[in-house]
């Protein structure tokens, strides 16, 4: 293998997918797949099978419609697991199963139970049973940054002489500090004699923000595989962003040589944007490479300097990332033409149905609001078209509320045929609403999060409403937009609710 290869693995639709209130389904999954085969990564992490015969779907589906990319399929450190990925994948062109086995003290002391012989043991038993049924085996000792240097290098040893091709080092928990990440892989790469017969590989999550710092710090050092996902997406605070990660490779060749990925940077911004709209989290204004704002200049000074020369205050051209911002702005006479047009350059590729929803939408919308600018634009296509199934649809509601009066709502909500209607008083008006709606579906939340901004200014501005409630179930999170607040809000309850009836359905599959 080239020396200056970086090979890109892609864990959207696996540690992406365990972001705190993201769910895919599994035309989904295949969409944003297609997208990561045509954006260039290396291989796809599909999923975990074992974890649920919706997974175990999602992965088969995926390796069915995806040409180039290996598919791979994650496992824990047993033969059921391993052989799930085996079922999951019988159809891919190029599969790949990526076992795991945790080798910290933290976790074979709390965790597993286990004496680093047995890890050591398990962990090479799970290796040749995979090679069994694979040609392509990687294998990550868990929590790897916070494993004994020594044992480390010993599992890696072992792996690899069992028949692991790539060996992954994760910081499980965004532990590491770039210095010490780095010297990990410097260390593995001395210490462990056969570590030219694989691919030394990172996974850094993001729990200190780092994750992209110690991706690079061990790609500086010797890792030729980097795990990542789009947007940041994962557990907790979320995996290596890849858009990141292949952006500072590319602007820092200075630094990190002429390293080589496949990804076609141009299709970063519309990755993005595909995989924020089907996973319902909305990606920050001011996010590196891909936000809203990565390429807006607010003070005068940075602007005239653009405006002189671009390299005064601008370090990739947004072309390079596919964003092809401009100043058209859209309003009431705009017609269908000129939005999808608008739509395309902000990096959304729609199908017929959901243009024509988009469109709508945005009729309404023009029609309390002068301008639309390329913020509400994204608000609508993000919040409004329905990435999961509306098991319950909003119909109606009203409010009463003053100094006086106790704030009192009603709401119609629709569940398939039957009408879901009723009447309670609240704290506000917004608590008032979020009880009815509670009372008419027949669940109690918890508001843990409650969050509404004006997406663009002005009085007509278009509101974002970002609910996070606590059911018995677990927590969930809603968004809703509207020019009115409280209808934003109520559409966030119903959606969050919505996201709610998704996973309790994917669980019970999982039960059965
Ligand atoms: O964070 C982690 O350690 C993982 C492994 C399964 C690679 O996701
Ligand atoms: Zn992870």
């Amino acid at each position: 293998m080239a020396k200056d290869r970086v090979f890109i693995f892609d864990t959207t639709l696996r540690d992406g997918e365990q972001t705190p209130g993201a769910s895919l389904t599994t035309k989904e999954k295949i969409k944003i797949a297609l997208q990561l085969e045509h954006l260039g990564v290396d291989i796809i992490e599909a999923g975990f099978p074992r974890t649920s015969p919706g997974d175990l779907e999602a992965v088969r589906e995926v390796s069915k419609n995806v040409k180039t990319p290996i598919i791979c399929g994650l496992a824990r450190s047993t033969k059921r697991d391993i052989d799930d990925v085996y079922e999951a994948l019988k159809k891919a062109k190029r599969a790949r199963v990526h076992v795991f086995l945790a080798t910290s003290s933290i976790h074979r002391k709390y965790k597993l139970k286990k004496a680093k012989s047995e890890i050591l043991a398990s962990s090479i038993e799970a290796v040749k049973y995979a090679r069994k049924k694979f040609g392509d085996v990687e294998f990550s000792p868990e929590d790897a940054s916070r494993t004994e240097p020594d044992f480390l290098a010993q599992v890696v040893e072992a792996v690899i002489k069992a028949g692991a091709g790539t060996v992954n080092i994760p910081d499980t928990v965004g532990y590491s500090v770039p210095q010490e990440f780095g010297g990990i892989i410097k260390r593995l790469k001395e210490d462990v004699s056969n570590i030219d017969k694989a691919v030394i590989s990172v996974h850094c999550h993001n729990d200190l923000g780092l994750g992209v710092s110690n991706s690079l710090a061990a790609v500086f050092n010797g890792a030729r595989q980097v795990e990542c996902t789009i947007n940041g997406l994962g557990e907790r605070a979320g995996n290596a962003a890849l858009e990141e990660v292949i952006m500072a490779l590319k602007m820092r060749k200075d630094l990190y040589g002429d390293l080589k990925t496949g990804i076609k940077t141009k299709e970063l911004y519309k990755t993005s944007k595909l995989v924020s709209k089907l996973t319902g989290i909305a990606v920050q204004p001011n996010k590196a490479i891909i936000g809203l704002n990565a390429f807006s200049h607010e003070s005068g000074i940075h602007q005239d300097g653009v405006l002189k020369k671009r390299v005064t205050y601008e370090i990739i051209r947004p072309q390079d990332v596919g964003f092809k911002g401009s100043n058209i702005v859209l309003g009431k006479l705009s017609g269908r033409h000129a939005f999808s047009a608008k739509l395309k350059e902000l990096g959304y590729d729609l199908e017929q149905s959901e243009l024509d929803q988009a469109f709508l939408r945005f009729k309404t919308l023009a029609d309390k609001k002068k301008k639309i600018f390329d913020e509400d634009l994204a608000t609508i296509v993000e919040n409004e078209l329905a990435t999961i199934p509306e098991e319950y649809k909003l119909i109606d509601f009203s409010v009463t509320s003053g100094k006086k009066i106790k704030p009192t709502a009603s709401v119609e909500i629709k569940k398939g045929r039957e009408k879901l209607v009723a009447t309670a008083s609240g704290d506000g008006p917004i608590d008032a609403c979020f009880k009815t709606i509670d009372k008419a579906i027949g669940v109690k939340g918890k508001l843990a999060d409650y969050k509404v901004n004006a997406v663009t200014s002005g009085k007509d501005a278009l509101g974002e409403a970002s609910v996070k409630i606590k059911f018995k179930d677990g927590i969930v999170i809603g968004r809703g937009s509207s020019t009115d607040v409280i209808e934003a809000s109520v559409l966030a309850y119903v959606n969050a609710i919505n996201h709610l009836a998704l996973r309790n359905k994917k669980l019970k599959k999982k039960t059965k």
